[in-house]
């Protein structure tokens, strides 16, 4: 092999590797989950608006600006302003994304809510939390269960854990 060649095949083996021990971070199902916040398309915003809030006093959530948004399925639960519709339990396949951003606006997290009770990582009411940084790593394992959040999320005036009504 020709010198350049060799070097670009060590190169390339490194590059790969690195990329494969970033998804090792990663369970399947918090691949899933990056994934699915990924993808921008079919979401509705809540109160129907992509501007920036600032984040609640009540929030367990450091990052001082937030988005929220929810798949087609789970838009059915919202009402014609984009709140929350009282008293409604999501369907299975809802999808909750809340984008925590720093104070110049540059998306940090992804706080995720999805239903999705056949999953392993699903808690007792069919919900799959997940943490994921947007530069790859996970915040808090989705195989957590939402161990650190189901107490915060079940407070008064949750519905099905969603707190945005309450604090927005
Ligand atoms: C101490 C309280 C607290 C803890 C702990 C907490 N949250 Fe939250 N969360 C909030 C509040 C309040 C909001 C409303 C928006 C805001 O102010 O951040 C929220 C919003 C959210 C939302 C948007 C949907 C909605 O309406 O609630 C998601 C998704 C979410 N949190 C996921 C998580 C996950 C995942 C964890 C655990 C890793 C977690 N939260 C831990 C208080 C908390």
């Amino acid at each position: 092999m020709k010198p350049h060649v060799y070097l670009l095949a060590i190169a390339s083996v490194i590059v790969l590797s690195s990329c494969f021990k970033n998804d090792k971070t990663f369970s399947k199902t918090d691949y899933e989950l990056f994934k699915m916040a990924e993808k921008k398309e079919g979401f509705v915003w809540y109160k129907n608006s992509e501007e920036y809030l600032d984040k609640s006093s009540g929030t367990g959530h450091s990052n001082p600006l937030l988005r929220t948004r929810y798949n087609a399925i789970a838009a059915t639960m919202l009402d014609g302003n984009g709140r929350i519709i009282e008293g409604i339990n999501f369907p299975e396949g809802s999808l909750i994304v809340k984008e925590l951003y720093d104070a110049n606006k540059k998306l940090e997290r992804y706080a995720i809510l999805y239903k999705n009770a056949t999953s392993p990582d699903a808690d007792a009411k069919g919900w799959v939390w997940g943490y994921i940084n947007s530069n790859n790593t996970t915040a808090a394992p989705a195989s957590l269960k939402g161990k650190s959040c189901v107490s915060c999320h079940s407070q008064e005036n949750n519905i099905d854990y969603m707190l945005m009504n309450k604090y927005f």
